[in-house]
């Protein structure tokens, strides 16, 4: 693809990048999206029903076994030459915060240094109750759908992720927050930009004056007033502009 003129010299001169992920990051890894027609998830089931308290509170073994499919699904899946791409570039900054809304630890498995997870991870398994992280060999040796938690007497194993109406973690969401406000430039790759907390911070590195670069086959709220707003895919953008740093360094 061919990249817009200035974006490279943009990062040239950037010495902090901010990355913010979303679905759309892992897709051309085979890991559906959330909102894509037909094919995300909430095509499919209503959030609320599966990604809620509530939803695990009154139907634990239908919540539980969703997301072990999805676990399964993700076990089968590797990074891209996007996720690549991104680690590529590290070396380039002085400092490269990648915060991810994805609970698939791709960016982790490709090899980025410092990620931020703001939605938690889908392979942890934490107590309903406590939200104390759950060893996996307890899991393994109380099976159940979902198994009980070592940690509280009426507590329940669900999975580690951050459902609807529930907090992110706050130490995560701080340090985004830090990024967003210190960052020479800031990309948005495949996200809606639909979903607060983790939509404002591209608009907040705006606002504090980065240069904002897009990266979405389809126009999102952000689309006007990003700098560069690159409608390709994760792959074919991130790997162009890698390209393009290592010839000019
Ligand atoms: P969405 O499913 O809302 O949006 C995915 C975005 O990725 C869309 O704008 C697509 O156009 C774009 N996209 C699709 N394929 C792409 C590709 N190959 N390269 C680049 N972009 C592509 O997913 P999120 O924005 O991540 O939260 O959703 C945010 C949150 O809502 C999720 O973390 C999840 C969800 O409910 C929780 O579960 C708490």
């Amino acid at each position: 693809m061919e990249l817009p003129e200035g974006l490279i010299t943009a990062l040239e001169n950037a010495g902090k990048v901010l990355v913010l992920t979303g679905a759309g990051m892992s897709a051309e890894s085979g890991v559906p999206t959330f909102r894509d027609a037909q094919t995300g998830l909430w095509e499919k089931y209503r959030a609320e029903d599966l990604a809620t308290p509530e939803a695990f509170r009154d139907h634990p073994q239908v919540v539980w076994d969703w997301y072990m499919d999805r676990r399964n699904k993700i076990r089968e899946v590797s990074p891209h030459a996007g996720h690549i791409a991104l680690v590529e570039m590290e070396q380039y900054f002085d400092s490269f915060a990648l915060v991810t809304q994805n609970v698939d630890s791709l960016h982790q498995q490709a090899g980025s240094t410092s990620v931020i997870e703001l939605h938690g991870n889908i392979m942890l398994s934490i107590c309903s109750e406590t939200k104390k992280l759950i060893d996996e060999t307890w899991l393994r040796s109380n099976p159940g759908r979902p198994p009980a938690s070592p940690h509280h007497p009426q507590g329940l194993a669900r999975p580690g992720v951050v459902w609807f109406g529930e907090e992110l973690p706050q130490a995560s969401m701080s340090h985004a927050m830090a990024e967003a406000y210190g960052c020479d430039v800031c990309f948005s790759i495949g996200t809606s930009t639909l979903v607060q907390p983790a939509a404002s911070l591209p608009f907040i590195a705006l606002n504090a004056g980065a240069v904002v670069i897009e990266i979405n086959p389809l126009p999102t709220s952000l689309s006007p007033e990003a700098h560069f707003s690159l409608k390709a895919t994760a792959a074919d953008a991130l790997t162009t502009i890698a390209a393009g740093l290592a010839r000019r360094k």
